[in-house]
């Protein structure tokens, strides 16, 4: 086997984490188009997939050494009916797969190996998937619908878009910083980091509500995301987080009061709760950070609030 430095290393890790991230924003991305079914609900379930392999990846970079990355790699948006989307996803798949049995001839280390080996094992079962809903979606194309096909969907209104826009690039935003946090305090507090990872799994379902809301009205679902705050410090993370959770529930509450559609606004509003409960969470996660002070501490010692969080960061 041809020996394989540690800065290649580093670098095939991380054009593999760019290629799971484009992997994830494209399989959600078909999923919303193809809407509510069991089928986009499968879909679903493939990029939370591929999640997790950005995750073991990314532990791996910062193991050996490296920075991780938020780079996304070759997303494919072309296509416009399901089987030609199921299509580039069983492409996407095949490129996976390749390039992780390419990597099992270079890499050694028995645990990167037994790790990589466990993704490829996934992205062969991925394979397969998309193969078999190549087949459904064609035959659901060439039987008529029993239904006479529904209206198109009346234009959305501007601030209805803007918010749900605005959304999809923050829960974006949230998911990718709240993944990078989690395996970032792993080695510090595993409760820390598996509630990270979580949390980062319930803003992709934001995202979703809001990607299918836009979809349905015959809208884009955004790609991009808001800017990241990536500190070293584990407590400066939750900081970052805390203060993020509150900032999008408060502009979810200034968008709320201007919607008009009541699905839309419905589904803002839904976030709004559970980005309320995020900060509370992280609220109570950012104590367990707090440094322990003498046994003869009184329960008069200072708490933390969200508010002092603030004024100290
Ligand atoms: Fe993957
Ligand atoms: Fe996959
Ligand atoms: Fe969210
Ligand atoms: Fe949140």
């Amino acid at each position: 086997m041809p020996q394989t430095t540690n800065t290649e290393l580093i670098q095939m890790l991380a054009a593999a984490v760019q290629d799971e991230h484009a992997a994830i924003i494209q399989y959600l991305r078909h999923a919303y188009m193809m809407g509510e079914g069991e089928l986009a609900c499968e879909i679903e379930g493939i990029a939370r997939e591929e999640m997790r392999h950005l995750w073991i990846l990314s532990r791996w970079i910062v193991r050996l050494g490296g920075q991780p990355t938020t780079a996304r790699g070759f997303t494919d948006l072309a296509g416009a009916t399901s089987p030609e989307w199921m299509q580039r996803d069983v492409a996407a798949e095949d490129r996976a797969i390749a390039m992780y049995e390419g990597y099992l001839a270079r890499i050694e280390d028995p645990d990167l190996r037994a790790d990589i080996e466990h993704i490829l094992a996934d992205e062969r079962r991925h394979r397969g998937d998309f193969v078999h809903f190549v087949d459904k979606t064609t035959l659901e194309m060439q039987t008529p619908p029993e239904e006479p096909a529904e209206e198109p969907a009346p234009a959305m209104a501007a601030v209805d878009k803007n918010a749900l826009e605005w959304g999809v690039n923050h829960e974006y935003a949230a998911i990718l910083q709240y993944l990078v946090h989690s395996f970032l305090t792993m080695d510090k507090d595993e409760e820390i980091s598996s509630q990270l990872m979580t949390q980062a799994i319930n803003e992709m379902q934001h995202m979703g509500w809001f990607g299918e809301e836009l979809v349905g009205s015959g809208e884009e679902m955004p790609l991009t995301h808001h800017p990241l705050t990536l500190p070293a410090d584990p407590a400066a993370m939750l900081e970052a987080d805390i203060q993020l959770e509150n900032e999008t529930a408060a502009m979810y509450g200034q968008f709320i009061e201007q919607m008009v559609d009541p699905g839309a606004k419905g589904v803002i509003d839904d976030a709004r709760g559970q980005e309320m409960y995020h900060e509370t969470l992280f609220g109570r996660l950012r104590k367990r950070l707090k440094p322990v002070t003498s046994p003869a501490a009184t329960p008069t010692t200072k708490m933390w609030t969200v508010g002092t969080l603030k004024r100290k960061s």
